[in-house]
């Protein structure tokens, strides 16, 4: 009976430390990115990363590219904390050494110069996880793509996470393990159809599409949905291992217009000119659940202002994949190595 008393005091006490934690997670979601995170604190900061990547650009047409799939890269790995950035240490493995990183993500040095112009603009203050958000809108503007105010006030992360991004998407990957990879991280079929039209811009290796040419899931044989001319050209470019072929020669993404951000990625996947599998996966892989997917490629091939509507979305969705705000995290001095 002494005792009695004692149990209702322990469960309050537990209440309110759980009601105090969810009061802390609460606090934590509260702070959110906001376009405008940066106004009192480096005002010119859109201006100057848009100057650094200005000027790599002409010297590299493909650097737009680039810098897009790095905030891609970094957001599907333990959410936008530019983690994608840090090089390896004894102690730590790199993103970049994961298969879809090594030899193929590219960009590091025009991040170096932005980081390098912001700390000497305003030293300490913008992360190098914004820095890639708003590199990936720059460069998907300059292209010719739409214009959105970018979110921003992510803080960097501490870590680097090679297992995580040994699960990137890959284009061998059956189309409904892809877009269950993307509904993970709450992004849903419009959203993972439009941020695949990202590929309406870039270069990929004659690697990641060796199989497609020459033998598609060991049949020894191409694979059937691609359009026989755009196969007879590929062979051309990207030559059988057999032949001498080394699989790091460069095609297009988008061979209509492959340096403009533009709708007509849809329009080559209906040609069956998609480039990877998962591209043409989208409309040709009925048994992955391509009947979900289809009606979308077909609504943005047929609108380029509902792509663009939708990519902004999609966008702004993806740069918001758990970031670190408040106190989280920190902002590096430099992108390659945590302070
Ligand atoms: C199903 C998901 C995706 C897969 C399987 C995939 C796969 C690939 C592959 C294999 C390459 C060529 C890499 C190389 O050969 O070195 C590539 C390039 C590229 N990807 Fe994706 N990707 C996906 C989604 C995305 C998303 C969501 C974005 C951005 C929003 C994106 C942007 C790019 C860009 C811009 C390039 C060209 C990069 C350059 O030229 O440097 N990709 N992707
Ligand atoms: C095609 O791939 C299969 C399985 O990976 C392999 O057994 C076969 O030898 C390959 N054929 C050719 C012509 O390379």
């Amino acid at each position: 009976m002494a005792r009695r008393p004692a149990m209702p005091a322990i469960a309050a006490a537990l209440c309110a430390a759980v009601l105090g934690l969810a009061a802390l997670l609460g606090g934590a979601r509260a702070q959110q990115l906001s376009p405008g995170y940066y106004d009192a604190s480096c005002p010119h900061v859109h201006d100057t990363v848009r100057r650094v990547i200005q000027e790599a650009r002409t010297a590299d047409p493909r650097i737009l590219a680039s810098l897009l799939r790095l905030h891609f890269h970094d957001c599907f790995v333990n959410g936008c904390d530019g983690s994608l950035l840090l090089d390896e240490t004894p102690t730590m493995r790199s993103e970049k050494a994961a298969d879809a990183n090594v030899g193929s993500a590219r960009g590091f040095p025009v991040v170096d110069d932005i980081k390098a112009t912001l700390e000497h603009a305003c030293p300490g203050v913008v992360s190098c996880a914004d820095i890639l958000a708003l590199a990936a809108e720059i460069s998907v503007e300059l292209a010719g793509g739409p214009y959105w105010r970018v979110m921003l006030g992510r803080r960097d992360g501490m870590a680097a996470n090679f297992d995580g991004a040994q699960n990137l998407p890959s284009p061998t990957d059956p189309l409904d393990d892809l877009t269950q990879k993307f509904a993970d991280l709450g992004l849903d079929d419009t959203d993972f159809v439009a941020l695949q039209g990202a590929h309406t811009i870039g270069r990929a290796q004659c690697q990641t599409i060796q199989d497609r040419l020459y033998n598609f899931s060991g049949t020894g044989q191409a694979d059937p949905t691609l359009d026989p001319a755009y196969l007879a050209a590929l062979r051309r470019r990207c030559p059988a291992a057999a032949a001498g072929g080394d699989g790091t020669g460069l095609n297009d993404l988008d061979p209509a217009t492959p340096d403009t951000f533009d709708n007509s990625y849809y329009a080559n996947i209906r040609c069956n000119r998609g480039l990877l599998r998962s591209d043409q996966a989208m409309l040709s892989a009925p048994e992955e659940g391509a009947e979900s997917t289809a009606p979308i490629v077909e609504r943005f091939a047929n609108s380029q202002a509902q792509f663009f509507q939708s990519f902004v979305t999609a966008m702004i969705k993806m740069g918001n994949i758990a970031p670190l705000t408040g106190s989280m995290g920190e902002v590096r001095r430099s992108c390659r190595v945590v302070n």
